[in-house]
């Protein structure tokens, strides 16, 4: 028998939350109604996704930069159509099937260097646990450096490199050798690296928690000290890569030349999980060293051809689309667009990023008034105020974003690459009316309190949607065009009347 999908959605629709509660993460169900941010999504399009009710939300998140081509792309879902049609041999492992070697092929067309070699695995932090390895094994070192703030995944290897305590406590001793240095500090590498025993340094080119960036002589210098003590630079472009910057690689923004670059996100389409470390012949066959260490560093899935056909119709699509030429013209405008916000309200400090990496910097305001104010904020609790303007960009203006990290007063907007003019104008003027709020005191506090008992109140009871499921096909809830393209601007509600809170 084969599961009607359509059919088991209708039939068990709205039962999300309470299936979570009790077999899945029973925490992150609390925080979302606790936030009013537990919907009903039911279908996703371009740069926005669509709940039970007709409700359309602008998705800023992107699925933490998983979708730069927007959701549900065209080209994707053909080429995965067909890919599946044609019953592909898939994970036969004892074969060389060509899929994969026309990704890697495409890959590293786009490296630069003398990279030329894949490792092919399934995700952000297996690329990392890979590119420690490899690291390790060419260079016959122990240590890794990595940065302060940084995130490069939640494995234990990965942990072993997070720049964040309430990331790391509690799991006990991670990997040994690995040591933080100030992103940022060149005194601080050099004083590591002179030791001659580092592998490694593996490092975001921009620090995803937070938006954190260092200047080109940072990099150049860390680039030419990692060459002197021989030690291998990692960037980790997981986040950063794919266009995100307005580059297709960030890396390309100061002319480096990584020994080692690991990528995953948004290669996948959205659709089947993929990440790739890639690198030199040199470091590559350091690990492949004869024919009996051939399989020495795998994953089972590591090839999986569905997840090599998205990889290759998302490159496709950035090049029929010139995304990452968009992304840099779209990047330029957002600032330009949001440059006047920063002038007209203190409690928003700056705008950092590049492309569409971005990240709004809030923090205490000049005057005296306003300063008692955010600081009587503050004393509930640290970077209230960045969860102070999230609720309301989600509950008001239906703009999905998020905090960079733990207490910090930062909002990090990954918006899909395809996004355009429309909604730069909509999330700018949606910020606007908040910051606005939160300035002139008229009760932004006192919505954000509310949303929260409400949220507390909901997490005792059964969140329920409002609509029955409808299929795609027949709700006609969408924009009905194809990736970031509306035919009805964000804030028009698809049934009418005003937006729900
Ligand atoms: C820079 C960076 N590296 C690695 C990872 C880990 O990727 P994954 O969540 O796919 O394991 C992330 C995830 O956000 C990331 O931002």
């Amino acid at each position: 028998m084969t599961i009607d999908v359509a059919e088991l959605l209708r039939a068990r629709h709205g039962e999300n939350f309470a299936l979570h509660d009790q077999h899945l993460n029973s925490e992150l169900a609390g925080v979302l109604k606790t936030i009013g941010f537990d919907r009903f999504y039911v279908r996703g399009e371009g740069s926005y996704l669509f709940d039970a009710e007709g409700d359309r939300y602008l998705d800023f998140l992107s699925g933490f930069g998983v979708y730069a081509l927007g959701r549900s792309h065209a080209a994707i879902k053909a080429a995965l159509h067909q890919a599946i049609d044609l019953d592909l041999p898939n994970m036969v492992q004892m074969d060389c099937a060509l899929l994969p070697g026309l990704l890697a092929e495409e890959l590293v067309a786009r490296c630069g260097g003398d990279i030329n070699r894949v490792f092919f695995c399934n995700s952000g932090a297996e690329a990392i646990e890979s590119a420690i390895k490899f690291s390790r094994q060419a260079t016959g070192r122990p240590r890794i450096l990595f940065a302060e703030h940084a995130f490069h995944g939640l494995s234990t290897g990965a942990l072993s490199l997070n720049g964040g305590a309430e990331f790391r406590e509690g799991f006990g001793a991670l990997l040994p050798g690995t040591c933080a240095v100030p992103f940022g500090s060149i005194s601080a590498l050099r004083r590591e690296l002179q030791k001659g025993d580092v592998a490694a340094f593996i490092v975001e080119p921009i620090q995803g928690k937070g938006v954190y960036m260092a200047p080109a002589e940072y990099w150049r210098e860390a680039q030419e000290l990692c060459r002197k003590h021989k030690t291998l630079l990692v960037l980790d472009e997981v986040q950063t890569g794919l266009g995100r910057t307005g580059k297709f690689f960030c890396f390309e923004h100061w002319g480096l030349t990584p020994d080692i670059i690991t990528v995953s996100k948004a290669l996948s389409g959205g659709y089947i999980p993929l990440g790739a470390m890639l690198t030199s012949d040199r470091v590559f066959s350091s690990v492949y060293s004869s024919l009996e260490k051939a399989l020495k560093h795998s994953t089972t899935f590591g090839r999986n051809q569905l997840a090599m056909v998205a990889g290759l119709a998302t490159l496709a699509a950035f090049d029929d689309e010139d995304i990452v030429e968009r992304a840099r013209r779209t990047g330029l405008a957002f600032e330009a667009a949001l440059a006047p916000l920063v002038e007209r309200y203190e409690m928003f400090h700056e705008v950092r990023g590049k492309g569409l990496m971005i990240g709004l910097q809030f923090g205490p305001p000049q005057s005296k008034a306003l300063r008692r104010r955010f600081k009587a904020l503050e004393r509930l609790r640290p970077a209230i105020f960045s969860q102070m303007m999230v609720v309301p960009l989600f509950h008001r203006h239906r703009i999905l974003t998020q905090v960079a990290a733990d207490n910090v007063n930062i909002i990090k907007l990954l918006p899909p690459l395809i996004c355009g003019q429309e909604e730069i104008d909509y999330f700018v003027g949606a910020l606007d009316d908040v910051l606005q709020d939160a300035h002139s005191g008229s009760g932004l506090l006192l919505e954000f309190g509310r949303t929260m008992a409400r949220g507390t109140l909901r997490r005792t009871g059964k969140a329920r949607p409002g609509a029955p499921y409808v299929p795609p096909s027949a709700n006609g809830n969408g924009n009905g065009s194809r990736n970031g393209s509306p035919s009805r601007p964000p804030w028009v509600r698809a049934g009418g009347g005003p937006p729900r809170t």
